[in-house]
């Protein structure tokens, strides 16, 4: 039995230094301890033996069994052990690897320069309107006092629709729904897209934006105006900067101007920026023809307002030294990275 029990621990050994997986360490068991096991069969015939050689027999049969039951526990952890290194090897990463370059995004120049704008707007109290870029005629021109035969059609070359509806060519008709919506006091700026079938080339392009603004309230006059254009300017283009106010015609203002700054580059000596002349035009402007008011319901004897119309494209060519408008429309993000 002595030799029974010591065949069982070598085999027990031989056959556990084979094992691989957790599947087999169970069949292992069995094999030695399940209840029909080689090593309970021992146990089972120790009852025919002598109370002496029992106790001998038992002894051995006893660490034959401690020794298997402590084989099964290394060799769990073993497995265990093995699978953990294989996943965490498996997992490793190599930070000297070199990395993936990700490409950023920029924010584009137009965006960039209406931002500021919109900034400088609000930090006075404006509120930003919209209006839709398939507007109807009586939007774009009606009501802005531009009726159907007025010249100054004319100087929009208009994309039309149908005879009522048009591809808006200026922001001002936001003024329109705005004055509609809201009673006065009234202090937006309107951003969007105008549309003009203007032929492609280094200063036109059929699609631009700009930035209209108006402000209706009791009181309001031309001081204001210029007041306002003043902070906006110097808050743009810096302290230093002037503004002139030239005499212009726009039909729905009245009286309207044109707003030229000295030249932010020279200061108004004259370079290539300004052609010479020391002064940039920046935008048109002029007070609410009292007919606009009247139009959207505002008695004009007890409110005045003005109105400005920005280019943006303008801003953004001068502000970044770009010379060519439809670099702003190619979307090279070659170009576009570097602002
Ligand atoms: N809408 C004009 C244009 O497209 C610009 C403009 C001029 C807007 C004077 C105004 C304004 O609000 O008062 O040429």
């Amino acid at each position: 039995m002595k030799e029974k029990l010591n065949q069982i621990r070598q085999s027990a050994q031989k056959d556990v230094s084979e094992i691989k997986s957790l599947d087999k360490i169970e069949e292992f068991r069995v094999k030695y301890l399940g209840k029909k096991g080689e090593l309970t069969a021992v146990m089972k015939g120790m009852g025919a033996l002598s109370p002496e050689e029992r106790k001998d027999v038992g002894r051995i049969a006893n660490e034959v069994r401690t020794f298997i039951e402590s084989t099964i526990e290394e060799k769990k952890k073993t497995i265990a052990d093995a699978a953990l290194n294989a996943r965490l090897k498996s997992e490793t990463i190599d930070v000297t690897m070199p990395g993936k370059n990700v490409q950023h995004g920029t924010l584009h120049p137009l965006t960039k320069v209406l931002n500021d704008l919109e900034d400088i707007f609000i930090g006075m109290g404006f509120s930003i309107a919209e209006g839709p870029e398939v507007e109807l005629d009586y939007y774009n021109f009606e009501a802005l006092n531009i009726p159907k035969d007025h010249p100054a059609r004319d100087t929009q070359d208009t994309f039309y629709i149908n005879d009522e509806v048009v591809l808006r060519s200026q922001t001002s008709p936001v003024q329109i729904r705005t004055m509609e919506k809201q009673a006065p006091p009234i202090r937006v700026i309107s951003p969007g897209r105008v549309y003009r079938s203007d032929a492609v080339d280094a200063t036109h392009s059929p699609v631009f934006h700009q930035v209209e603004g108006l402000v209706v309230d009791k009181g309001i006059k031309m001081s204001d105006l210029k007041g306002t254009l003043e902070v906006f300017v110097k808050k743009l283009y810096g302290n230093d900067t002037r503004l002139r106010f030239r005499p212009h015609h726009f039909p729905f203002t009245e009286p309207s101007a044109e707003v030229d700054i000295s030249c932010f580059n020279c200061g108004g000596k004259g370079c290539r920026f300004c052609k010479g002349e020391g002064w940039i035009e920046i935008l048109g402007c002029g007070m609410v023809h009292p007919k606009v008011l009247s139009k959207c319901g505002i008695d004009p004897d007890v409110y005045s307002g003005f109105a400005f119309g920005i280019g943006l494209e303008r801003v953004a060519l001068f502000r970044y030294d770009i010379d060519d408008i439809r670099l702003l429309y190619e979307n090279d993000t070659r170009f576009l990275e570097q602002f």
